[in-house]
């Protein structure tokens, strides 16, 4: 069997650990071999590959980021897109393509797939709110670098007297936001989902300063909005990515800047951005990517086209690709009553 491989979207801590485990299966239960496309999808459209062995993947498991490189290149904004990547993979003998990648990448996989192209997918993200798996790998990494930040955040903002407003990622979902607001003991928490007011997050702060607590952390999603101002969410960049996308990014400083204002505590603001999808990922995210690039390679083998991995409780399952698109995993209303539990 001869695998194609490539890595679309935003990085995500254990992308390698997938990229490993699928040349180990593929080589050491088939006897095949694996080509990897660079940078996603544009690879395939410009002929960029890369032979994978063993040597080559050998020491990548505590690697960040992958190394085939990444990009949000979208064939199907590209002229004769979907025609190029048919050549492509016929010119160099892919029986099947594994396509490791979040909601986007997965969509264009499913296009794909309709329009004949044998494949599967691997879904990824630190956001965790593809649909169809309780977790993506890449989230518990992000997890637990948000976590540590609250962490640390607490410490100075309890020297300082301070409001400490942390802004994490989550375009759509909050799933980051909320457990490492859990996590890390967080007196309020802001996700896209359940949009709260600055007079919400004033009164929590100065519940607790009449408690005596002089000091507080609140965490914020960068795709959260507040709900008094019918502000829409803040963009660092209204230039669209090939997804339509826009850069996000801000919210943290507005609040901040809004509860000084409104109690005259003094604030601060720090935003983790990229630093939570940087550097080695987990044992947790390791082990799930492990488990993906294998389970993949053997969805592959049987002819499981059009269908991805996905975990299921404590088990790898397959489900079909559609089932990752359409809508997002968001947070629910049961896990938000969860966080809400600690809020000030
Ligand atoms: O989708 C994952 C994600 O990390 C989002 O949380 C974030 O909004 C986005 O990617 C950032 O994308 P980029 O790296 O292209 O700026």
């Amino acid at each position: 069997m001869r695998v194609g491989l490539l890595t679309g979207g935003g990085d995500c801590p254990g992308l390698n650990a997938v990229i490993r485990a699928v040349v180990h299966r593929t080589i050491k239960a088939y006897g095949g071999s694996v080509i990897g496309f660079r940078h996603g999808w544009r690879g395939l459209l410009q002929s960029e590959v890369e032979e994978l062995d063993l040597k080559k993947v050998s020491g990548i498991l505590p690697r960040g980021g992958t190394i085939l490189g990444t990009s949000r290149t979208n064939p199907y904004k590209e002229p004769e897109g979907e025609a190029r990547i048919r050549l492509e993979l016929k010119g160099r003998g892919v029986d099947a393509l594994i396509v490791v990648g979040g909601e986007d990448t997965l969509g264009v996989a499913a296009k794909l797939h309709e329009a004949g192209v044998a494949l599967v997918g691997v879904p990824k993200t630190i956001d965790n709110d593809v649909n169809g798996t309780d977790y993506t790998f890449g989230f518990d990494t992000a997890l637990s670098i948000a976590t540590e930040a609250i962490d640390r955040l607490h410490t100075t903002a309890e020297s300082h007297d301070r409001v400490m407003v942390v802004e994490v990622m989550g375009r759509h979902a909050g799933w980051i936001a909320l457990e490492a607001g859990v996590a890390g003991g967080a007196d309020m928490i802001l996700i896209p989902e359940y949009p709260v007011s600055v007079d919400e997050v004033c009164g929590v702060v100065r519940r607790r300063h009449d408690r005596g607590k002089n000091f507080s952390i609140i965490v914020v999603a960068e795709g959260a909005r507040l709900s008094d101002d019918g502000a829409p969410v803040q963009v660092q960049s209204e230039r669209k990515d090939a997804f339509g996308h826009v850069r996000l990014g801000g919210i943290g400083a507005t609040l901040a800047e809004r509860i000084e204002e409104r109690t005259g505590y003094e604030s601060r603001y720090s935003v983790l951005g990229h630093i939570q999808r940087g550097g080695t990922p987990t044992a947790f995210d390791r082990f799930l990517a492990s488990r993906f690039g294998v389970a993949a390679v053997d969805l592959a083998n049987r002819g499981g086209f059009g269908r991805m991995v996905a975990l299921r409780g404590a088990s790898i399952v397959d489900a079909p690709l559609r089932e990752a698109l359409g809508s997002l995993k968001t947070v629910n209303e049961e896990s938000y009553n969860l966080a809400r539990v600690f809020f000030s």
